[in-house]
C-alpha cells in the first residue's frame, strides 16, 4: 500500500479530490478506518470529551495526546495521522511549542501536528515547521477557546471576525501549514478561504467547497448520545445497536442461555 503524504493531500486539491479525514483515538478503531480507506486519521483533542468524558478539549494533557496517539499509529498501513497539540502545549511560548511537537513525532510516530489559532501562534507553528514537522491549522471554533467564545455556535459570521479568519489563513499558508481545518464557520467563508488558498482545506461545518471533510468519528458512528448538530450525518447508530447487544448479552447470562454446551470447553 502506498502512504498518503502532505505531497498526496496537496495533489489531491489540484486534481479535485476529496479528502477523507476522520478522527481516531485508539487502535481498534484505527485499524478499521485505515483499512477503509481514510487518507487522514486526526488525533483529535476531542478525546477529552469522547474517551475521557471531560465537558471541554482544555483537560487533556500531552502524556495523554501521546497514549492515544501512539495506539493509532501502530494500527495503521496508508493513513496519514496527525495529533492535536493539547491546550497548554504550545500556546504564548514557540520554544515550548516545538518541544511538545517534537515529543508527539518521537514518542507516537505519528506524521504531523495541529494547532489552533492564527496571528498569535504564528511562531510556534514556524519553528515546528522549520523543524521538519508537518502542521495542519485550526480556524474558525476553536475549542480550546470555549472560555473566551462563550458557546459552541457558528464562528466568523461579522464582517470583522471574517476578516481576521482570510488573514489568518493566509498568514498559516505563509508559515508553511501543509493543510487547515475550518471549523463552524459560514459555507460561503470557507468557499472564499479554500480558493484564496494554495494548500487543502478540510471542514467540519463549514460547507461543502472545502477541499477534504473531517467528523469526530464517535459522532458520525452514533456512539455519542443525544448530539445532533446540523453539519453531523450518523452513519450508523452504534449506540443503540451496543446497548442492545449488551442487554441481549445479560438476558442469556441471567437465563443461563450463555454459555451452552458448545461454547465451554
Ligand atoms: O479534536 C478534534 O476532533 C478536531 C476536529 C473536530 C477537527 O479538532
Ligand atoms: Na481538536
Amino acid at each position: 500500500v502506498k502512504r498518503v503524504t502532505t505531497h498526496t493531500l496537496q495533489e489531491m486539491k489540484e486534481r479535485g479530490e476529496k479528502i477523507a479525514m476522520l478522527t481516531a483515538y485508539d487502535y481498534s478503531m484505527a485499524t478499521i478506518l485505515d483499512d477503509a480507506g481514510l487518507d487522514v486519521l486526526l488525533v483529535g483533542d476531542s478525546a477529552s470529551n469522547v474517551m475521557a468524558g471531560h465537558e471541554t478539549t482544555l483537560p487533556i494533557t500531552l502524556d495523554q495526546m501521546i497514549y492515544h496517539a501512539s495506539s493509532v499509529v501502530r494500527a495503521i498501513k496508508r493513513s496519514f495521522v496527525v495529533v492535536d497539540l493539547p491546550f497548554g502545549s504550545y500556546q504564548g511560548n514557540s520554544k515550548e511549542a516545538l518541544n511538545s511537537a517534537i515529543r508527539i513525532m518521537k514518542e507516537s510516530g505519528a506524521h504531523g501536528v495541529k494547532l489552533e489559532g492564527g496571528a498569535e501562534i504564528v511562531d510556534s507553528v514556524s519553528r515546528i515547521i522549520a523543524a521538519g514537522i508537518p502542521v495542519m491549522g485550526h480556524l474558525g471554533l476553536t475549542p480550546q477557546s470555549i472560555y473566551k467564545f462563550g458557546t459552541y455556535t457558528v464562528r466568523a459570521k461579522e464582517e470583522a471576525e471574517a476578516e481576521k479568519l482570510i488573514q489568518d489563513s493566509l498568514l498559516l499558508q505563509e508559515a508553511g501549514c501543509f493543510s487547515l481545518v475550518l471549523e463552524k464557520i459560514p459555507a460561503a467563508l470557507a468557499k472564499i478561504v479554500s480558493e484564496k488558498l494554495a494548500i487543502p482545506t478540510i471542514g467540519i461545518g463549514a460547507g461543502g467547497h472545502c477541499d477534504g471533510q473531517v467528523l469526530v468519528v464517535n459522532d458520525m458512528i452514533g456512539l455519542t448520545k443525544g448530539f445532533h448538530p446540523r453539519f453531523l450525518r450518523q452513519y450508523i447508530n452504534l449506540y443503540d445497536g451496543i446497548l442492545n447487544a449488551a442487554q441481549s448479552y445479560i438476558k442469556d447470562v441471567k437465563s443461563q442461555d450463555f454459555p451452552n454446551e458448545k461454547e465451554q470447553y
